[in-house]
């Protein structure tokens, strides 16, 4: 399980998702199912959902006694169509909810996946592998515009604009095809001579690969829409749990946390969101920018 994806603060999700035996839980970011496992091993009920089958076959594998026992479900879908999956599997009314967002250590460490700039693959960055959009389809039929507006937006890239122009420079010679190819462009506007570290170089890698991710899944628009259909779904006394990697999507959880707070639907537990601990951030790097937010609804 470790190898697919460490799950990142887990105590701390379980003990304020409050699991009690015998209710039931969704979990919308199934990933290597480490969450899922511990609200099972606390007796809840998990209604495990994955847009990646690749993290659904791990999934079924690993917890094969836990869907056995029907203690655990999983199923293939969007979180973006939580709603309807939940109602699908008899899991409309349920005592929590937890997003762990962002994408699993497989899928990163995968170079056919194409989402690291650091193992050369195809220009993928797909979570769903049956979507029609890959990296390689944005970057190389978007307008220059477009590539500017994702890379600054999602990527806070202060060279978003210089970045853009290379990569339309470039595919008019020959299509931008691998993250190999892509990085190419992104290093060959930043020059990265002497002076600028192999650490600086990869952080600005790491920030235009991710924007581009968040463009190819659409991530944004999808935690937005479902966090809304999520609430729908809780029991009174429900609560909602997102972990966030990004600063944008801290702040969407945030905002519509407080929207449905002033709307009297509930109230926020989380006033700042939790982080993990040093020893935790220390173990595993992937927790260092790791955001949890809970809301329970009235
Ligand atoms: C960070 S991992 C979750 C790890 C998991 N909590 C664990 O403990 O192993 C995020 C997972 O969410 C999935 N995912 C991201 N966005 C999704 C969406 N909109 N719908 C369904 N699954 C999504 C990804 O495919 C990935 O497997």
């Amino acid at each position: 399980m470790n190898n697919f994806h460490k799950s990142v603060l887990l105590d701390e999700v379980l003990e304020l998702l409050q699991v009690k035996s015998k209710e039931k839980y969704i979990d919308a970011t199934l990933g290597g199912g480490g969450h899922a496992l511990g609200i099972l091993k606390s007796g809840g009920i998990v209604l495990g959902i994955d847009q990646d089958k690749e993290a659904l076959e791990h999934v079924a594998l690993k917890l094969k006694d836990k869907i056995e026992t029907r203690d655990l479900t999983l199923a293939k879908g969007n979180f973006r169509d939580i709603d309807k999956i939940a109602h699908l599997n008899n899991f409309g009314k349920v005592k929590g909810i937890l997003y762990d967002l962002g994408v699993s250590s497989h899928q990163i460490d995968e170079p056919k996946r194409g989402f690291s700039f650091l193992k050369d693959g195809p220009l993928d960055m797909r979570m769903d592998s049956e979507s029609p959009v890959t990296a390689e389809v944005l970057v190389n039929l978007l307008k220059k515009e477009d590539l500017i507006k994702i890379f600054s937006e999602f990527g806070q890239e202060r060279r978003s604009f210089a970045i853009a122009n290379a990569i339309v420079k470039k595919r008019k010679e020959k299509a931008i095809k691998t993250t190999g190819d892509l990085s190419k462009i992104i290093e060959s506007v930043y020059g990265f001579r002497g002076e600028v570290s192999n650490f600086n170089k990869n952080e600005i890698n790491k920030r235009v690969f991710q924007a581009l991710r968040i463009a190819v899944n659409n991530e944004l628009e999808n935690l937005n829409e479902s966090l809304i259909k999520a609430v729908g779904l809780l029991q009174s006394g429900g609560r909602l749990a997102v972990i966030s990697f990004h600063s944008l999507e801290d702040i969407s959880t945030k905002k519509v946390f407080e929207n449905l707070e002033r709307e009297n639907m509930g109230k926020i537990i989380t006033l700042k969101p939790i982080e993990a601990t040093e020893e935790e951030k220390s173990e595993n790097s992937r927790s260092r920018s790791a955001k949890l937010r809970v809301f329970e609804k009235n």
